[in-house]
């Protein structure tokens, strides 16, 4: 296999350059675009990144560079999903039916719908049936332009089951995408706890932590904090235990009901809060005064046919990180689309088009604590990146519901291309060619 790859005359390169933090404020708005740009990469890493004439200069001294020509086209990271609940096993479609039937999120789960019906369903699927189930969705993901995912357990709520999905998420990491676990024991208290949710709290801290820690099975601990799931007490009880055993943090923090879960996640030092649709200014107020990112799942809204989307201006307009992701999921979001989340994001939450791009890359990076690999086109950082089939990165928003992902690269190597005819072309060992 060659080690040398460029990508020549892209139209519009978006760099996503940019300061070593978060971005927030105006540096949101700035995704780096270069005007006629290349990238050359080298052993799956950026080795230049810039204006295509100087680019193009360093890739004619290297021997069999294979090339991509991007002509006209734009050129940008792929997207980092910094929030999906990847393997669930079964798709929910009486729930989706009973909700345009007119009954609610909780009164689903109420009539035994909901998380708890996969949760019984997962607890008995065949460990090979999830794995094809999460790989189907990976390839999903791919054609639409992603390129590293967070994946979270929390359909078994058991040991059995957990670990199962686990496992399941450690074997598909790397095939080809980056996957970074999360273990969301606390999704909901399971049927065995109903009467003593603490007692549960207990076993997950002394038991299942330790275990997943020991097997190395998940970076992250996350938790739901809302009505029908766990109390701030409970959350922050599961967190405080999660963070002293060197997990790193994430919450579902203010989805259905206001509970200052984001103050809580502020607090613990979180990675993110996720959700936010009832976040109010005094939210928004603490989180631009931290690192913890605010991470907008416009898709879980649109799919429940709610109007309340997370207050993406006022966080902005603050100073708050904001993170964008699918929240891929059963019940909520079930869509791989990171260019459906633009799309919401830009009509439904006011977001700009480049706003939208730098949440869902570099700050999704940041989200889950990969910014120092990937999330932006920089030298050292690895070839995660896409070719759009479109001239200007304001398309990919615009054209809500199209896939304009022409073509995934990760780690240099080109792992989905769109089969069509107006397709980038590749050239195998383009230096004899020149
Ligand atoms: O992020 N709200 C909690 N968890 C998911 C939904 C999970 C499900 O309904 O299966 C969410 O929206
Ligand atoms: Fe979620």
């Amino acid at each position: 296999m060659n080690d040398a790859l460029l990508i020549r005359r892209a139209g519009q390169l978006l760099t996503l350059r940019g300061p070593d933090g978060p971005r927030r404020g105006a540096a949101l708005g700035d995704v780096g675009v270069v005007s006629d740009g290349a990238v050359l990469v080298r052993d799956g890493s950026i080795e230049a990144v810039g204006p295509a004439a100087k680019v193009e200069r360093l890739a004619a001294d290297i021997r069999d560079v294979r090339e991509i020509d991007a002509a006209g086209r734009v050129v940008m990271p792929g997207f980092v999903d910094s929030h999906t609940h990847l393997v669930y096993g079964h798709p929910r479609l009486l729930d989706y039916e009973m909700r345009l039937a007119g009954a609610d999120y909780h009164e689903i789960a109420a009539a035994g719908g909901g998380i708890l019906s996969s949760v019984k369903a997962l607890r008995a699927a065949a460990p090979e049936d999830l794995e094809a189930q999460a790989h189907r969705a990976v390839r999903q993901f791919v054609r639409h332009g992603t390129t590293t995912l967070e994946a979270k357990s929390g359909y078994a709520l058991d040991e059995t089951g957990e670990m199962k999905t686990l496992v399941v998420i450690a074997a598909i990491d790397g095939q080809p995408l980056d996957i970074v676990p999360t273990y969301l024991g606390a999704h909901l208290v399971p049927p065995e706890y109903t009467e003593n949710p603490d007692a549960y709290i207990d076993w997950m801290c002394t038991e299942m932590m330790p275990r997943i820690r020991r097997q190395r099975l998940a970076v992250f601990a996350d938790v739901y904090c809302d009505r029908g799931a766990f109390t701030l007490d409970q959350a922050r009880r599961y967190l405080e235990c999660a963070r002293d055993q060197g997990f790193e943090l994430k919450v579902h923090a203010e989805q259905f009901t206001h509970t200052g879960a984001a103050h809580l996640a502020v607090e613990l030092g979180a990675a993110s809060a996720d959700h936010l649709e009832q976040a109010d200014e005094q939210d928004a107020t603490v989180l631009s005064r931290s690192s913890t990112i605010a991470t907008l799942l416009p898709g879980s809204v649109f799919h429940l046919g709610l109007d309340r989307f997370a207050p993406a201006r006022m966080l902005i307009d603050k100073g708050a990180a904001v993170a964008l992701a699918t929240d891929f999921n059963p019940g909520t979001s079930p869509t791989c689309s990171m260019p459906m989340v633009l799309s919401l994001a830009c009509a439904h939450m006011r977001m700009s088009p480049a706003e939208a791009i730098s949440a869902a890359t570099i700050n999704g990076a940041h989200a889950i604590r990969r910014a120092d690999v990937t999330g932006s086109l920089e030298r050292g950082k690895q070839a995660d990146m896409i070719v759009l089939d479109a001239e200007d990165y304001r398309e990919l928003p615009y054209h809500f519901g199209a896939n304009l992902v022409a073509m995934t690269i990760k780690r240099g190597a080109i792992v989905y291309q769109q089969g069509d005819v107006s397709n980038p072309t590749v050239k195998e060992s383009a230096a004899d060619a020149r």
